[in-house]
């Protein structure tokens, strides 16, 4: 009998694909056995102006740590992503881009961007910036946000983009780490129908941080914003007097690109640091292999760009490959939850790339919103951010994909600059709910707590043995952390924080974070940003934060509080707690649940047992282990005993 949960490569796809299972094989055998040639060879896809003779240089131990690729090549990352393609496809569209509102559209080809790249360029250098400057970009997602990422990466700028939907002080304390001078913004957002006031948030937030001296202010809405004069300048008068023309940077292929920051286990969040070789190369080379990308197909990747997902696969990845990327300006529910098949109907999508979350939400509303539309341009279906529920994966394959689309199941991380695990669709059987298979040149293991490497069918915590070209090459401004954040856990090792399975066939099931960090709708949170911008509330005393299942999240944010003596719990404290959090972080970061905990459960030494804390959130009171080693295990009953109330 037939394995129901095994979905083969179909006929079709073994043929058209640019790599089949043999092909899969053979490579994954190459770059195991001679990988300065495997690399040498796939990196010449990219267009260097000194091509590299040194390719791989790495080393994961303490003493002599290095991560370099390609390290004396010489290339733009801009020129990679437009002029290169200017003389066969100077017409073609390189971004379609959707607003918030169905009426709002609006095509860009390879020739006209271009043009915007090289005006923003030249109104950057025109505000002094130079080679090796960061550049916060605080923006919606519009046309400019592109324009904004590869202008900089033109003149040899670093850019910082932090997400809209964060507050004044997450905007700030990115600004402070990384020393921006200038910050490009909008008026406004616009997402649901809903703004958001982004350039007010940046006013307030450089009430708080010193040093930017520029405000570039791209017109979205048209709102009547205040101008700080002196600092503020309009875009559109500033790029109305320069020229369209600007010249490449020649960059070595280890000079950075861009900061991303992203939340850890404890600390602020850290600032990822990419370079431009070995990230451009794993954006484009993953975004062709795993997509089976043609250039000019329609690809639509719902992220946005303030996350590495956006960096990836709506800009880097499609332009670099001579793509057609949608951008979408909107949210999955609005003006009804048909959206996103009426977009892909619109603009004729062929490969259709986001969350679970997003999935999760739109199939509470059943299936007649997607069987109203038509959806025969898709070939591909593609998840990323979470694990996939197979309820979620199901839904995705008949009622989108209508039993004929693959999906794949992509697995990686903001630290991995690009897709490390995933089934290729002419390559790989899928099996609901499962990454499948690293692609060649990764080589996972699973370890126990103690380092050793567990063989077979068995779970543990996944690592990675060696370096692939898309590697996060350090935290920026902190090479120290960079190393015991990832290489400190199990020597030799990069460590990704996931939980992983594998099964009789090799194939990976990521079962999530293993460390305190949570993924809430496929966004990341450290549950120690959560617990400090609590605490810094006049009525809390302390707080303790975990994650627990949620239908929609994934993920949601739980929170035991405890609040200063004194002070009297009841509901609109609850509600002002979360309101703070949406403040301090931002919506994303909004706690679910709110506890009240007279006391949290501590070792004697002080350390707060987690363990617990998610049992109780999970409303899993059967296995609480052993509370014995506490400094006063009656805290534990109190905390079951008003669980129900949450
Ligand atoms: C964490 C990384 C991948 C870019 C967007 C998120 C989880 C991501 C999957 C997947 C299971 C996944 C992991 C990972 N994750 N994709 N396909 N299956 N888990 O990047 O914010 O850096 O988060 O997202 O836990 O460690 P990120």
């Amino acid at each position: 009998m037939s394995d129901p949960t095994l979905y083969p490569v179909s006929p079709e796809w073994a043929e058209r694909a640019l790599m089949d299972k043999a092909g899969y094989g053979a490579a994954r055998q190459q770059a195991q056995q001679g990988p300065d040639a495997f690399w040498a060879q796939a990196a010449t896809r990219l267009d260097w102006i000194t091509a590299p003779t040194v390719i791989k240089n790495v080393s994961f131990d303490r003493a002599d740590f290095r991560i370099r690729w390609f390290e004396d090549g010489v290339l733009n990352v801009a020129w990679n992503c437009i002029d290169r393609h200017l003389p066969t496809r100077r017409d073609q569209t390189a971004i379609l881009w959707e607003g918030d509102e169905p009426t709002d559209s609006r095509a860009i080809t390879y020739g006209e961007l271009h043009g915007q790249v090289c005006r923003m360029a030249n109104v950057l250098k025109a505000q002094g910036v130079k080679k090796g400057d960061r550049v916060t970009l605080y923006l919606p997602m519009i046309p400019e946000a592109a324009y904004a990422m590869l202008a900089c990466a033109r003149i040899g700028a670093v850019h910082s983009v932090v997400f809209g939907g964060f507050s004044p002080d997450s905007l700030a304390g990115r600004i402070e780490d990384c020393a921006s001078r200038i910050v490009i913004t909008a008026d406004e957002g616009l997402r649901g129908g809903k703004t958001i006031p982004l350039k007010a948030n940046v006013d307030a937030a450089l009430e708080r941080v010193s040093g930017v001296e520029t405000v570039l202010v791209i017109r979205r809405t048209g709102a009547d914003v205040a101008m700080v004069a002196g600092r503020d300048v309009a875009y559109a008068e500033a790029a109305a007097g320069v020229s369209d023309d600007c010249p490449c940077e020649p960059m070595n292929a280890e000079d950075p690109l861009f900061i991303l920051y992203t939340s850890g286990s404890t600390g602020k969040p850290k600032g990822v640091l990419h370079t431009t070789g070995g990230y451009l190369f794993w954006a484009s080379w993953t975004h062709e292999l795993v997509f089976d990308y043609r250039p000019g197909e329609v690809f639509w990747c719902t992220a946005d760009v303030g996350w590495v997902t956006g960096h990836s696969y709506v800009v880097y990845g499609p332009l670099a490959n001579a793509g057609t990327t949608l951008m979408f300006e909107g949210v999955p529910n609005y003006p009804t939850v048909s959206r996103f098949w009426e977009v892909v109907d619109k603009h004729k999508v062929e490969i259709f790339y986001t969350a679970p979350t997003a999935l999760r939400a739109l199939m509470r509303e059943g299936d007649e919103p997607v069987k109203s539309t038509s959806r025969a341009s898709l070939r591909l279906l593609g998840s990323v951010g979470e694990p996939i529920n197979p309820e979620a994966w199901r839904w995705y394959h008949e009622v989108v994909g209508e039993g004929r689309l693959p999906i794949v199941d992509t697995w990686w991380q903001t630290e991995t600059g690009g897709i490390l695990v995933s089934p290729l669709p002419g390559a790989t059987d899928l099996k609901p709910g499962s990454a499948t298979l690293p692609l060649p040149g990764v080589e996972l293991q699973l370890v126990d707590a103690e380092g050793q490497v567990l063989e077979g069918a068995t779970s543990g915590n996944l690592v990675i043995t060696d370096s692939w070209p898309g590697q996060m090459r350090t935290v920026y401004g902190d090479d120290q952390r960079f190393f015991d954040t990832y290489f400190s856990a199990y020597p030799g090792k990069y460590f990704t924080g996931d939980g992983c399975r594998r099964d009789e066939d090799g194939y990976y099931w990521i079962t999530g974070r293993v460390d305190d960090v949570i993924n809430v709708s496929g966004h990341r949170m450290g549950t120690a940003e959560v617990e400090s911008a609590l605490v810094l509330h006049d009525d809390v005393a302390e707080a303790a934060v975990v994650g627990f299942p949620h239908d929609i999240k994934g993920q949601g944010i739980y929170a035991y509080v405890t609040l200063n003596k004194g002070v009297e719990a009841h509901d609109d404290l609850k509600k002002a707690l979360v309101a703070h959090v949406r403040k301090e972080i931002g919506p994303i970061a909004a706690p679910d649940a709110i506890h009240w905990a007279p006391g949290l459960p501590k070792t004697r030494s002080g350390k707060i047992m987690r363990r617990i804390l998610r049992k109780i959130a999970e409303n899993d009171l059967t296995s609480l282990g052993d509370t014995s080693t506490l400094a006063d295990p009656g805290v534990v009953d109190d905390l079951v005993k008003t669980r129900a109330q949450h």
